[in-house]
């Protein structure tokens, strides 16, 4: 099997504010992983543009979500911090990857049927295709491990499906050319923790989302100590108190969904944060939650406001992220290449 280096790859795409969703869901596994690997975090323009997009408010988003990690703690000196449309192999690859994937299998995707809705006609090809984009991503790099919340699941079970399928299709090319019995590692999903799925503040079945049309379904990481204090205490619950396990977590979803938060943010299990606060009710738990997305959420916004101010800084982070990118990326579209049979 190979002995690739183990590489984890990610990506955020750049439209909109990102949410507690994606911090917790995604990002501050970002920050853990950097320890004992070494990564690349992607902020997916190209994937933005699936659904129109103002050019220039696209361009500040692509700036805001890259302080972002900066700010949450990914270091860009270690890791390859970088946006996706300045590597043009994610583009190449995923042309590739095209004619391999197999139209039966995006056409199961449920996030495509979601985002397009009924006006199925009238959705992007690129929208479409937006999961084939993803794993070029991930398969550009060789990616052995790839963090997301739960709603990604899906798309990465068709990347692994699509290295799959190139490794088989390809299997004599790929030994010929001396690569072994395959080519593309078969990624791993990493979700895992309290809040793989963080739900709306309002819903306790929808996701926390950027574009649910309330504010007030999210807390964005852009918002200050007085939004977030009103978003929680007008978050929905039911009338009775917590639980004092996690089994009385069950058909509570509004519950389920506080607490994991709280847990998420405090660094500790679901089980435990119903330790303490088991019996007591949700006014007493809700001050809780805000003193303690406060205290861990204001230093990170503040340092995002301050980094997306220096824009000289971030777009040089992401020319110096691209340009190191690009190095690992051309070579292995070079043995693509060589193993599909194109000239170069
Ligand atoms: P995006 O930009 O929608 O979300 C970024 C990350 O945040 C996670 N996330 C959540 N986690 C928990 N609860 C939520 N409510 C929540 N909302 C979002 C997402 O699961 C994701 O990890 N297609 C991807 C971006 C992408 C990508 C990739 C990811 C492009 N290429 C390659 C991994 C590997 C997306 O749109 O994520």
């Amino acid at each position: 099997m190979s002995t690739l280096p183990q590489r984890v790859f990610s990506g955020v795409q750049s439209s909109g504010n990102l949410h507690l969703g994606n911090y917790l869901g995604a990002i501050t596994r970002f920050v853990e992983l950097q320890k004992n690997f070494d990564c690349l975090y992607c902020v997916v323009d190209l994937h933005a543009i699936t659904v129109p997009q103002d050019p220039l408010s696209l361009r500040a988003n692509t700036r805001k979500a890259a302080a972002t990690f900066i700010a949450c703690g990914i270091d860009p000196k270690k890791n390859i911090v970088f946006n996706q449309s300045q590597v043009a192999e994610h583009a190449e690859l995923a042309w590739i990857l095209n004619c391999v994937a197999r139209i039966g299998w995006l056409n199961r995707m449920t996030q495509f049927k979601e985002k397009a809705g009924k006006d199925r006609e009238n959705a992007s090809i690129g929208l479409y295709d937006y999961p084939v984009l993803m794993a070029a991503d991930i398969l550009i790099y060789r990616a052995t491990h790839v963090p997301v919340g739960e709603d990604q699941k899906q798309h990465l079970e068709l990347a692994r499906d699509i290295a799959q399928k190139f490794n088989n299709d390809f299997a004599a090319s790929i030994a010929r050319n001396g690569f072994g019995e395959s080519f593309f590692p078969v990624p791993e999903p990493l979700i895992a923790g309290p809040a793989t799925r963080v739900m709306s503040l309002r819903d306790g079945a929808k996701k926390m989302s950027k574009s649910d049309i309330s504010d007030y379904s999210r807390i964005n990481l852009a918002d200050d100590a007085d939004q977030i204090a009103q978003k929680i205490k007008k978050a929905k619950t039911d009338p009775d108190a917590l639980p004092s396990d996690e089994k009385g977590l069950e058909g509570r979803p509004e519950a389920d969904n506080l607490v994991g938060i709280f847990a998420a943010l405090a660094g500790r299990t679901k089980a435990d944060v119903l330790g303490e606060y088991g019996g007591a009710n949700f006014s007493a738990f809700k001050n809780a939650l805000i003193d303690l997305s406060v205290a861990k959420l204001a230093p990170i916004t503040s340092e995002m406001r301050r980094l997306t101010q220096d824009e000289t800084y971030v777009d040089g982070v992401l020319r110096d992220g691209a340009e190191r990118a690009r190095v690992l990326a051309r070579a292995n579209m070079n043995a693509v290449k060589d193993i599909v049979g194109l000239l170069r």
